[in-house]
């Protein structure tokens, strides 16, 4: 099964490029800016990822953020992603920046812009990896803070593949950004959220409905509602999962009460991701090996799950045909 895993190409559809700043990378980029962390060392620091809850991650995860200060630093921290990647079979991303969680502190929207984008196309060309980048707005901020940044970022836009809503989920349920995605919309921009990873199944049925979103992140708490279920497996809306975000977060309390397998029985487009693998202990590798040594996922599940992803993405079909 190993070297089964390590064989089968895989697409990544749900993944913050912050999330993976590995311990190492963040206490390097704080000495080469002139920071000081509270954590002494990357064990210290790895002693920290004990999670509760969303929040109590996402604390921890904009303290992390501080540390982006350069165009080349936003270029090394997605350069190390990519070439894991390339060690996974890895051969198409969709990736999530947080703008907001850089512009707010001070740092300028096309140093992090150019940093991320220079790592992805250097991934295309030398590791063959394709891409779309989605840019990702912070619910805890609100909607119009999130129109603030969409409109100051249109100069941009033609280098940015879809707009995505991240951070805390519950008290800021989708019905609260209705006019930022409409006006993305307008902008031709496809739409994704998250949905259903705390937030109950009605801001999931809230992010298609009224957000008109072509995916949802997460999403799992759409087993709660058989209708929802019915629509899902119907329409193969995708749901981008991500199975050890979910335990370490405690969406799940354990591997083993996941329910992904069951919703790729019932028909539902699941995909395996790996959300923010420096803090949840894997990568795409380290997600499918929990799904088989927890749940027994079979080589059969893994290949459609992975046959999902290709579906799921927003590669043309050209590309789509040639990964199937
Ligand atoms: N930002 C980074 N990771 C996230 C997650 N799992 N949920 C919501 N916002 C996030
Ligand atoms: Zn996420």
């Amino acid at each position: 099964m190993d070297d089964f895993i390590a064989g089968l190409p895989k697409l990544e559809l749900h993944l913050h490029l912050e999330g993976t700043l590995e311990p190492a990378l963040m206490l390097h980029l704080a000495e080469r800016n002139g920071l000081t962390l509270p954590w002494a060392d990357a064990a210290t620091l790895t002693a920290a990822y004990q999670f509760d809850c969303l929040q109590s991650f996402l604390d921890l995860y904009y303290q992390g953020c501080n540390v982006l200060r350069q165009e080349q630093d936003f270029f090394d921290l997605t350069w190390a992603y990519l070439e894991r990647c390339a060690s996974e079979q890895v051969v198409h991303v969709e990736v999530f920046f947080d703008p907001q969680a850089h512009t707010s502190r001070g740092i300028p929207f096309e140093t992090v812009l150019a940093g991320i984008e220079a790592a992805l196309q250097q991934g295309e060309r030398d590791l063959g990896i394709s891409f779309r980048l989605i840019m990702s707005f912070l619910r805890h901020l609100g909607e119009d803070a999130a129109l603030t940044a969409l409109a100051r970022t249109e100069p941009w836009l033609d280098r940015i593949h879809g707009i995505g809503l991240d951070s805390s989920e519950l008290g800021y349920p989708p019905e609260q950004f209705i006019r930022l995605f409409a006006r993305a919309k307008a902008l031709g921009l496809p739409l994704v959220a998250h949905a259903g990873e705390e937030g109950p199944a009605d801001y999931i049925w809230q992010a298609i409905r009224q957000l008109g979103v072509r995916r949802i992140d997460h999403g799992v708490r759409c087993s709660e509602d058989p209708d929802l279920l019915h629509f899902l497996a119907d329409t193969r809306l995708p749901l981008t999962v991500c199975p050890l975000s979910n335990v370490r977060l405690r969406v799940f309390p354990t591997m083993a009460d996941h329910t992904v397998l069951t919703l790729l029985e019932q028909g539902l487009c699941v995909t395996i991701n790996s959300d923010d693998p420096a803090y949840f202990g894997g990568y795409m590798a380290a997600n499918m090996h929990a799904l088989v040594a927890e749940l027994g996922a079979s080589r059969e599940q893994l290949c459609r799950l992975s046959l999902n992803a290709v579906e799921a993405s927003w590669l043309n079909l050209e590309a789509k045909a040639r990964l199937t």
